[in-house]
């Protein structure tokens, strides 16, 4: 008897957006790493701390994978962009690429949809809510980078931003927790 319960294109766009997150661990670890070799350890230990939750987003898919007797396949990650020239530019890139995962798993949304596959549809729904996290994340980054000067960050500046993002939580608050006693 057959105990696979996803389609062929549901597994194999699983698969993929799998690795995707892997690839996304990789690109925060090495913008974590550029910042480190730049002095920046605050903001370095806040992207070490995010490609540590890629990976966790990796492996959720992983799990549903198997979890629907699909199979997993573990493929070559492709390599992360280039180096950020500056903070700023390293938020901007944060940016471009939390908006681009965020049209790859609408991609499985429509294709669960299309198929009524409601246990995938299902399970995407907690990436769809992840990527407006990831995106508020990402552009509270570059607000506070606009704030300290953007391109034209002075010294001091950078210093305040680093000392911040050391103390930075992983977590954006979402609109559904907002009050109006705690907006
Ligand atoms: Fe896995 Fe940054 O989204």
């Amino acid at each position: 008897m057959d105990t696979n319960r996803l389609s062929k294109s549901i597994e194999a766009a699983l698969n993929a957006q799998m690795t995707k997150e892997a690839h996304a661990s990789q690109i925060y670890l090495s913008y974590a790493a550029w910042a480190d070799s730049q002095g920046f350890g605050g903001i370095a230990n806040f992207l070490f701390r995010h490609a540590q939750e890629e990976r966790n987003h990796m492996m959720k898919i992983l799990e549903y994978i198997l979890k629907r007797g699909a199979e997993v396949q573990v493929t070559a990650i492709p390599a992360p962009a280039s180096n950020p020239v500056s903070i700023n530019n390293c938020f901007e890139k944060i940016l471009e690429h939390e908006i681009d995962n965020t049209k790859a798993i609408y991609k499985v949304v429509k294709m669960s949809l299309e198929e009524e596959d409601w246990a995938t549809w299902n399970f995407m729904q907690w990436f769809v809510k992840e990527q407006i996290e990831e995106e508020t994340l990402a552009m509270n980054l570059l607000d506070k980078a606009k704030i300290a000067g953007g391109e034209n960050m002075s010294g001091d500046a950078r210093y305040v931003l680093d000392k911040d993002l050391e103390k930075t939580p992983d977590k954006a608050s979402s609109a559904e927790d907002a009050t109006t006693a705690n907006p």
